[in-house]
């Protein structure tokens, strides 16, 4: 069963002439560490890809080091702890699959690295299943026990509770976190999780339509010209 189509909403960094916004994807790794983090992976993402995107090498450093890492075996096979390093992935929260959904009734948190690409409706359906959840489920409408009412998604009964209200947490840059800010910061991160390459292949898409632009009229101009004495 489908579920309810999202709407349609302008979002700024999609835009061929605009880029991911720095100061919002801080705001939505924020989010994703202060509320996804604790049910959902974010697998693909090392810290290096943080550094100059929405953080300072330093505050990238030291976000690794809060986490412990596996060292190699060393010669006697033995595996020790280290602190992170940039080169390291964002940790899961959860061991497996087994102990993700032994801590979620049964559903599994998906990881939320390629989301944005992975499901249809792309941001405007992540942005609509985290704003969507209405206070009472309608009338008449049929939600499992552990399951919760929200009409994006589809079959409407999503294991995930709404997770976000107004004022959840404290952004450093002032502003107002309400529900569907939080939402619009946390998806434009996701997006840029999915696709950190965006900004540069827009930019190579501008370098490529500039140069084909000159050469479609350098040879518009030598045809006219080659042509001439004939005409
Ligand atoms: C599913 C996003 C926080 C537990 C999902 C899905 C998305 C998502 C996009 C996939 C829905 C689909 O399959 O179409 C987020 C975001 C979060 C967040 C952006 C933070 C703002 C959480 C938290 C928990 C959680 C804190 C646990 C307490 C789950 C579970 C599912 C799920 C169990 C599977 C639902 C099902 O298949 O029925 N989430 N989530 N999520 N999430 Fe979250």
């Amino acid at each position: 069963e489908e579920g309810l189509h999202p709407t349609n909403y302008p979002w700024e960094h999609v835009k061929f002439t605009k880029t991911f916004d720095h100061q919002t994807l801080r705001r939505g790794f924020q989010v994703y560490r202060e509320v996804c983090a604790s049910c959902h992976s974010l697998q693909r993402i090392p810290y290096r890809t943080l550094v100059g995107t929405m953080m300072t090498v330093d505050e990238a450093k030291a976000l690794a080091e809060e986490n412990e890492y596996d060292t190699e075996p060393n010669n006697e096979g033995e595996i020790e702890k280290r602190p992170g390093e940039l080169s390291d992935y964002i940790p899961s929260p959860y061991k497996n699959d087994e102990a993700a959904r032994a801590a979620n009734n049964g559903a599994l948190p998906p990881d939320l690295s390629l989301m944005v690409k992975a499901r249809h409706g792309g941001c405007d359906y992540i942005f609509s299943l985290l704003t969507g959840y209405p206070e009472e489920p309608p009338a008449g409408a049929v939600v499992m026990s552990g399951l919760n009412f929200n009409p994006y998604f589809p079959g409407t009964g999503i294991a995930m509770a709404r997770v976000l209200y107004d004022g959840l947490v404290d952004y450093e840059d002032g502003t107002p976190a309400t529900t569907s800010q939080m939402a619009k910061d946390v998806v434009e991160f996701l997006n840029w999780a999915a696709e950190p390459e965006m900004d540069e292949r827009k930019k190579m898409g501008w370098k490529v339509m500039a140069i084909g632009l000159t050469l479609f009229g350098l040879s518009v101009w030598v045809k006219r010209y080659k042509w001439s004495t004939i005409k």
